[in-house]
């Protein structure tokens, strides 16, 4: 999992927000990561998938299978931050 999130900052950062808490990305159209963890059915393999096929704003990012593994587990793993509550304090 550690290694998911340095190969998230250092491949998808640039465009995406790749830490939980942050609700912006410097690319525009690019959603944060904590983000595509809540989507619903965001599993594992959605997101391989996702990454696969739908990213064609992207240059093309060439991943190891366990590169792959380990970045959409990071991202995953972001769902399981308890952020509503955080949410309420002021
Ligand atoms: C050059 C900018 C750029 C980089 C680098 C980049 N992304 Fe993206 N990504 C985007 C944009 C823009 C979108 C939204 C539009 C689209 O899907 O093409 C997106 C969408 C996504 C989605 C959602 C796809 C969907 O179908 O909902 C995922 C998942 C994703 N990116 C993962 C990653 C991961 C993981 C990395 C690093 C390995 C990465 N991205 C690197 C620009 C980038």
């Amino acid at each position: 999992m550690q290694a998911g999130r340095r190969l998230a900052h250092e491949v998808c950062a640039p465009c995406h927000a790749v830490e939980a808490g942050q609700d912006r990305s410097p690319h525009r159209q690019a959603p944060p990561f904590e983000q595509i963890a809540r989507v619903p059915g965001m599993t594992t393999t959605a997101l391989t998938v996702a990454l696969r096929t739908s990213h064609e704003t992207m240059p093309n990012i060439m991943l190891e299978p366990k590169e792959l593994r380990d970045v959409t587990a990071y991202i995953t793993s972001l769902r399981n931050r308890p952020a509503r509550d955080q949410s309420r304090v002021p």
